[in-house]
């Protein structure tokens, strides 16, 4: 078991690719905090775990808020005592080019994408120095790493997580906290269901492994950032893209 009796904390766990690191997370023995607002959907994730013998706990929290966050995560520390891993997962995705945005949108999108990643790690870092370490992987998006037809908003939230991502882990990585990127690429969760079918079809014409990913293609690669097999792994920007941003 890679994550034995660690504590892991995951945004957006309620569903898609949170869900299903939640799930690998408690399967290698982790003590899984699922995090988001539809107590529907993560009541139903932590009981799949505990189905399986896992540990789970599911906590309310709309990361849009700061005093949310920091409530949620102070209930997370006051049951387990400590984050071991966090996983900053909750995102939206929204499209629009910037004549068809409005400063709304752009706000809302970069509390949630952006800011909530800063109030997380902000948090768990001083937690993690005192336990001796600990692990952030961030969630961003090929289209963090490249620019995305008609996705401005989107593409630049997940720019600025891959370089909140690098910067934090240069700042602590002597104190055995690595911070770390996972860009995925077109996946099959609820949030690629604004594409439909047929532009599903089309989106995966332009991916050189011609299909999308399942949420737990992404899983797999969150687990090996988040255990010891990748502990040379500091401020990384990992694509799992199949192949989008190859070529
Ligand atoms: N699917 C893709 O193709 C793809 C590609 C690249 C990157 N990503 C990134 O992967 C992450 C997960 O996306 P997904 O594909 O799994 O999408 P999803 O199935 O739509 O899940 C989105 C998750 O974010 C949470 N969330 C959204 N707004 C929130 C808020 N205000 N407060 C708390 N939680 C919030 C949702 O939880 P609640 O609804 O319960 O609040 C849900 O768990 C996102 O950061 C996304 O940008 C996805």
């Amino acid at each position: 078991m890679q994550l034995k009796d660690k504590v892991a904390l995951v945004t957006g766990g309620t569903s898609g690719i949170g869900a299903a690191t939640a799930r690998r997370f408690a399967r290698e023995g982790a003590w899984t905090y699922v995090l988001g607002r539809n107590a529907q959907n993560g009541e139903a994730v932590v009981q799949e775990i505990l189905g399986f013998g896992g540990k789970a706990r599911f906590v309310s929290c709309d990361v849009a808020s700061e005093e949310d966050i920091e409530r949620a995560f102070n209930a997370v520390i006051g049951k387990a005592g400590t984050v071991d891993v966090l996983f900053n997962c909750a995102g939206v995705a929204p499209s629009g080019t910037i004549e068809e945005l409005c400063t709304d949108l752009w706000k809302k999108t970069f509390a949630i994408n952006v800011e909530s990643v800063y109030h997380f790690s902000r948090l768990a870092v001083p937690v993690m120095r005192k336990a001796g370490g600990g692990t952030i992987i961030n969630v961003s998006s090929s289209a963090g790493t490249v620019g995305a037809w008609g996705m401005h908003l989107y593409a630049a939230s997940k720019g600025a997580v891959v370089q909140l991502s690098r910067s934090m882990a240069a700042d602590y990585a002597r104190e055995n906290i690595r911070v770390n990127c996972l860009c995925p690429g077109a996946t099959l969760t609820p949030m690629m269901d604004q594409l439909g079918a047929e532009g599903m079809q089309e989106f995966a014409k332009m991916i050189p492994a011609g299909r999308m990913a399942s949420p737990d293609e992404i899983a797999n690669v969150a687990l090996f950032l988040a255990g010891d097999q990748s502990s040379f792994m500091f401020g990384s920007t990992v694509l799992v893209d199949g192949g989008f941003t190859a070529i």
